[in-house]
């Protein structure tokens, strides 16, 4: 079985390396949403602090590197390289599910190699929530978390993956009794994570109520697991999963509504991932009542190569980011999450019929959050 699941992982990447899985309508919503400029900034661009304190922790720029791989030498590599960037631009990553080196001790290094490379940084450990509900529990919560000496732990919440996955574990009843067991036990903040569906309002309030200590909406727009399966399944030549694939392909919550959503219903620590791709869309995202951002698939290139190159794709990022502030004069993240957002199209309509009113979207950005 762990064999199984670490060759399923190694396609994982391989398919995310070499094949196109974004979601075909490239909808995270962002492209409906607008900053309005502002002429006069009255800012400095160099003084801008794009620094951010959220669970006891101060990370740098509000970026982290989201969960990704973990179990081979190709992804021990990876995340090694992932870890020396964040490490040097300080800022934090998640590694990928550590099921595998759970069922299989001596895999454990490929994990715990990026705490070695990343002695400050935030580091967030990773297990799955259909685990959870086959008899995983508090012990396996706390050994993911010593393997790489982790300051939070994910739970990922990945139905549409496991309901395209020929093998997929799509037993979900019980999971939210397992994550507040969990949550309230554990020696670091539990974060529910989605996997590139988004999260909903409804789901969010359910997961705070169940003591997690903060959300990652991971929303649709972004790399698609139903496009990943699908790959795996026409290899296979499995018709009907490729079939699934297809029909699901861009299936979920587009991150900028699910973000949207989730922060105008819950008052725990919000992390914004699913096709964020350059800093206009973190900027957006914090703006829209995100704490940290997370990035992973254009991450996962780079660090097959070097840190340096992660380094560099994650700079540039941030630069972007910056240019943004200053052009909306915001010289620090407080002020940014308050300026005014303008929301338009399919992400303003999403919005009114899930009950939200113009003048909410007319607000400003969140006024209360880190
Ligand atoms: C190759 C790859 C492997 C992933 N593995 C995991 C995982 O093990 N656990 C998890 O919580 N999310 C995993 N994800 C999901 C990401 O953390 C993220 O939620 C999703 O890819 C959306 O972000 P993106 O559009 O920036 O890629 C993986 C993503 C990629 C690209």
């Amino acid at each position: 079985m762990p064999s199984q699941t670490r060759e399923r992982k190694n396609d994982h990447v391989e398919i995310c390396l070499k094949q196109d899985v974004q979601a075909k309508r490239n909808m995270t919503g962002f492209e409906d949403i607008f900053f309005v400029h502002r002429a006069l900034p009255e800012i400095d661009r160099d003084k801008i602090d794009l620094s951010t304190k959220l669970f006891h922790h101060t990370f740098l720029a509000p970026i982290i590197v989201g969960a990704m791989t973990g179990g081979t030498s190709e992804a021990t590599k990876i995340n090694q390289n992932i870890a020396e960037a964040v490490q040097d631009l300080g800022l934090g990553m998640g590694v990928g599910s550590q099921r595998v080196a759970i069922e299989d001790a001596k895999l454990e290094c490929s994990f715990s190699e990026t705490r070695k490379k990343a002695p400050t940084a935030f580091l967030i450990a990773n297990i799955g929530a259909p685990q959870l509900v086959q008899g995983w529990g508090l012990d396996q919560a706390q050994i993911a978390v010593n393997m790489i000496d982790a300051d939070a732990l994910a739970i990922h919440l990945n139905p549409l993956q496991e309901a395209v996955q020929p093998e997929g574990e799509t037993i979900f009843a019980g999971a939210l009794a397992k994550i507040r067991e969990i949550a309230n036990s554990l020696n670091v903040p539990v974060i529910a994570k989605e996997t590139g569906a988004g999260i909903a309002a409804e789901e969010a309030i359910k997961l705070e109520q169940a003591g997690v200590k903060g959300v990652d909406v991971s929303g649709a727009g972004g790399t698609s697991w139903a496009a990943v399966e699908y790959y795996r399944a026409k290899a296979a030549m499995d018709e009907k999963g490729e079939r699934l694939g297809q029909t699901l392909w861009d299936w979920g919550i587009p991150t900028a509504v699910s973000v949207f959503e989730v922060s105008n219903s819950i008052s725990i620590p919000i992390i914004a991932s699913g096709g964020i791709r350059t800093g206009l869309d973190v900027a957006k995202s914090l703006a829209l009542g995100a704490s940290l951002v997370s990035i992973s698939a254009p991450v996962l290139k780079p660090a097959s190569k070097s840190a340096n190159q992660v380094k560099k794709t994650l700079e540039l990022i941030i630069e972007e980011l910056k240019n943004v502030m200053f052009l909306t004069g915001s010289d620090n993240l407080r002020t940014l999450r308050k300026v005014p957002l303008v929301v338009t199209g399919k992400t303003a309509q999403w919005l009114l019929m899930r009950g939200y009113r113009p003048e909410t979207l007319a607000r400003q950005g969140s006024k209360t959050r880190q």
